[in-house]
């Protein structure tokens, strides 16, 4: 899984209320072993399918359900702005549609839109085939894909309904290939930005003396 690419980083996993939030149980414990920072944001409706020790205990961290909890103060802008990577598994439907809304109604969703995208977000949607194909649904997906979202998956699969179907939450190994593809992407970015800078930098010096670049005397 390019298990370098995450050693140092803050990863901030936001789990839904979805069935297949058991499954993200490993992925956080895989990000920890390859040396992740790893803080799991749970809504309170993910909270009913596996418990916030769960992902406690894996993470090594407390899990963040409410915005208000006492110890919380301010949680969600320190948590925003320490995220190198985020990744929301499963994303339910509801989840999708307060995101594209901008809603920011509980922990998960203030949390999402306090960092915006200005760390990569990679959302990989879990649902039963009938909310997936649902066109409100697709259009929350098109936004977000639009506003610079990264998607993994769902999959055509033995859904939790017992049939086959569109909607199973993407393996791990693919979830963790885009995480690690987005780590890729935002730090490419980071780059380009800094040799802009630079490059700016030297056209200004060059128009202040008279054509000395980087590196120039
Ligand atoms: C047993 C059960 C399984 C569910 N599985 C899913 C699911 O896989 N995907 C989904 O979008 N919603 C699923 N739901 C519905 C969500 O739990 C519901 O929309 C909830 O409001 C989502 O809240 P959250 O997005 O704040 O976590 C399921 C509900 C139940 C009772």
């Amino acid at each position: 899984m390019g298990d370098g690419k995450f050693a140092g980083k803050t990863v901030l996993v936001g789990v839904a209320g979805g069935i297949a939030a058991y499954k993200v149980a490993g992925i956080v414990s895989r990000l920890r072993q390859v040396g992740a920072d790893v803080h799991v944001i749970m809504s309170e409706n993910a909270a009913r399918f596996v418990t916030p020790l769960t992902f406690a205990a894996l993470s090594g961290h407390p899990v963040h359900t409410d915005p208000f909890a006492p110890s919380a103060e301010l949680a969600h802008v320190r948590l925003a702005g320490r995220a190198d990577l985020v990744l929301v598994a499963p994303a339910t439907a509801d989840v999708l549609g307060k995101l594209a809304a901008g809603l920011a109604g509980d922990m998960l969703s203030t949390v999402l839109l306090a960092v915006g995208t200005r760390a990569p977000v990679v959302i990989a949607p879990a649902m039963n085939a009938g909310m997936w194909e649902n066109p409100i649904v697709q259009r929350n997906v098109h936004t977000l894909r639009e506003m610079g979202y990264r998607f993994v998956g769902p999959e055509r699969g033995f859904l939790a309904e017992g049939y086959e179907g569109m909607g199973r939450l993407a393996g791990e190994e693919a979830i963790l290939a885009a995480l690690a593809e987005a780590a890729d992407a935002a730090e490419a970015m980071e780059a380009a930005e800094a040799t802009d800078v630079a490059d700016a930098a030297d056209a200004a010096r060059s128009g202040l003396y008279g054509g000395a670049g980087r590196g120039g005397r």
